[in-house]
């Protein structure tokens, strides 16, 4: 499993958290950013961390800014990207097994770092259910993108 992360100044002191976890648990990365604390636009970051995860290069993508809504909705503007903004577990786990979401965004003002582990854990251990209902949904979802996005 390799995970593309991302941050602005807002999610700064959390991502280490993240990052420190990930490498305990052998699972690959790349943090694409930000690395200090200036001020900085979340868009930069949520457009890198969604295209990586586009391309498939990344089987998914986490954010982490402020309260986790710029990046989610930069993140849902890049085709493909299903970005799920949770901050509850039994969110982060329905959207993998409803939605199929490939990007989870947080916020750091919002939740503090155990909240957001168990989370992030929820989200990468749950698997898409493959149920034709849920199949069917994020097919509208995908030609919903088709009619809208060039
Ligand atoms: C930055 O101050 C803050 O606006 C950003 O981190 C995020 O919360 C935006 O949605």
């Amino acid at each position: 499993m390799k995970i593309a992360i991302g941050c602005d100044h807002g999610g700064i002191n959390l991502k280490p958290v993240l990052t420190d976890y990930l490498t305990k648990k052998c699972v690959e990365f790349k943090d694409f950013g930000t690395f200090t604390k200036d001020s900085c636009d979340y868009n930069d970051y949520a457009e890198q961390v969604a295209e990586a995860v586009a391309s498939g290069e990344y089987d998914y993508g986490i954010l982490i800014c402020g309260t986790g809504i710029g990046m989610s909705i930069a993140a849902n503007k890049v085709k493909g990207i299903r970005c799920a903004h949770c901050h509850d577990v039994f969110s982060a786990k329905m959207t993998r097994l409803h939605n199929d979401a490939n990007v989870l965004a947080m916020g750091e003002r919002v939740i503090g770092p155990g909240l957001m582990l168990l989370i992030v854990d929820a989200f990468l251990n749950t698997e898409f259910s493959g149920d034709e209902r849920h199949v069917r949904r994020v097919n509208k979802i995908k030609a919903l993108e088709e009619k809208n996005f060039k």
